[in-house]
């Protein structure tokens, strides 16, 4: 049989097909197959006999673990899991524009007053690198930069004994590896020069940090193929017409996950938000019908943030529902719930949601404040500016406990509030004594809530 020279690959999700479909069969993605050319088939006779034995040796080692790196940038590091563990890769996604080569040039420059760190742009020439350096007031760190895309110069480059502590790639989708014939940023290419540079930075003990676009769909472009490949995948977003970026760490073999770092951009590059409740909620306006403040978790931290809801009569057929910053389906079974377990029927109005600030909240514990907002802007009774809310909704309207009650309850303490709206949890006596000042009322049933906020 003659050997297929190309081949189709789905850039969505990596999927090898024989021939073009307009639709992948693998991920249902709509017009992502595209013409690359086959790699090299195994080379035959790869069987035992032929291969040196490995040495396995115990869990346990004797050998030191190496120092992390530490980039003094304490929402970066706290992110890492502490830092940057040699020899590690990470992927930093997020759309364009976000501010990805911002953090990294800030990041180089942090660590190049300790470490030998390289700064390779594909992306932009070495002027606009200098240029963006210049404006950051960092035009002294000793970053040595390139504006390079050749994988075979970058590999060269960093392979020696001078290699680098620290590599930023930016971006992976520049960087083209010339025995594939794919066009750059495609599946093969994307995966063949990460694999290379991973496998460089593994063997020389430098940490890569991969610069990877994100389509519009969500994902990395070409990239779910390298979420298991690197140590660590950490997307930054935000939405630009707000100052707060998010680092959020997806996956961490090197610490934990979920955990975020809230950066604000500035006209001199990204400042970091030592304290993200403060500033989330720094413009909101007391005793607001359909404001409610959420005492929420983000990785290991309590972080405060205002959910907002506007519930207007419509004139549409079928109601508008848009959401920012939370999860549409998650709306739809809280007003499912309220309807059909609380009598407040929403179903002719449009309903409005919108975090506050620009987070994205993925927590089941901000249902009971997203059901406060909703029934206070449809009854137009505000929930008092001194009450934060959280605790998961169940589909027959019972209000659950969530984890980690006490830290929500300090942390609201800590910012001046005097009241919470709680689950009632057989753990109370605990929450109470974490409660400190705060006044708790407890609700068991998502009614007593509706009956709260609601006119007569
Ligand atoms: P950038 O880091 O180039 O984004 P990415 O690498 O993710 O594509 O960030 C670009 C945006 O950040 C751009 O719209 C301008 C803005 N910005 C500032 O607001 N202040 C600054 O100091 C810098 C350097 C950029
Ligand atoms: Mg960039």
């Amino acid at each position: 049989m003659a050997k297929p020279s190309s081949r189709f690959v789905c850039q969505e999700c990596g999927a090898v097909t024989p021939r073009w479909a307009g639709k992948c069969e693998s991920c249902g993605g709509w017009n992502t197959i595209v013409e690359e050319a086959a790699p090299e088939a195994v080379p035959k006779g790869l069987s035992a006999g032929k291969g040196r034995r490995i040495d396995f040796v115990g869990l346990e080692g004797s050998a030191a673990p190496v120092p992390r790196l530490v980039t003094g940038i304490a929402e970066l590091d706290r992110v890492c899991g502490g830092g940057l563990v040699p020899g590690s890769a990470l992927l930093v996604g997020g759309d364009p524009g976000i501010g990805k080569s911002t953090l990294l040039l800030q990041a180089t420059a942090a660590l190049a007053a300790k470490s030998r760190v390289a700064y390779i742009s594909g992306e932009e020439a070495v002027d606009q690198v200098r240029m963006r350096a210049g404006r950051l007031g960092l035009s002294r760190a000793r970053v040595a930069l390139a504006s390079a895309t050749s994988l075979r110069d970058i590999l060269a480059s960093l392979d020696g004994a001078d290699a680098p502590e620290v590599v930023v790639i930016d971006s992976i989708q520049t960087v083209y590896a010339d025995s594939i014939e794919a066009a750059p940023g495609t599946v093969s290419q994307v995966r063949a020069c990460a694999a290379e540079l991973i496998r460089l930075a593994k063997r020389r003990g430098f940490v890569v940090f991969l610069v990877g676009h994100v389509t519009k769909e969500g994902t990395i472009a070409g990239p779910r193929v390298l979420e298991h490949m690197v140590d660590t995948t950490l997307y930054f977003e935000g939405d630009r017409g707000h100052q707060f970026r998010i680092l959020r760490a997806v996956k961490n073999r090197f610490g934990a996950t979920d955990e975020i770092g809230v950066f604000e951009m500035t006209d001199r590059g990204l400042a970091e938000v030592a304290n993200p409740s403060a500033l989330f909620l720094a413009e909101r306006r007391g005793n607001v019908a359909g404001s409610c403040v959420y005492a929420g978790i983000e990785g290991t931290r309590p972080m405060l943030v205002e959910i907002q809801a506007l519930v207007a009569p419509s004139s549409l057929s079928s109601p508008r529902r848009a959401v920012v910053g939370w999860d549409s389906g998650r709306l739809s079974m809280v007003l499912a719930v309220l309807d059909a377990r609380c009598g407040l029927a929403l179903s002719g109005n449009d309903v409005y949601l919108n975090v506050a600030g620009g987070l994205r909240i993925t927590e089941p514990a901000a249902d009971l404040a997203v059901a406060a907002a909703l029934v206070s802007s449809a009854g137009g009774v505000p929930v008092p500016a001194d009450m934060v809310v959280f605790g998961e909704i169940g589909l027959s309207g019972e209000v659950r406990a969530v984890a980690q009650s006490d830290q929500r309850l300090k942390e609201a303490a800590k910012l001046g509030f005097a009241q919470a709206l709680v689950p009632s949890s057989p753990r109370k006596s605990k929450t109470a004594a974490a409660a400190g000042p705060l006044a708790i009322r407890t609700v068991g049933h998502l009614q007593d809530v509706a009956g709260l906020f609601r006119n007569g």
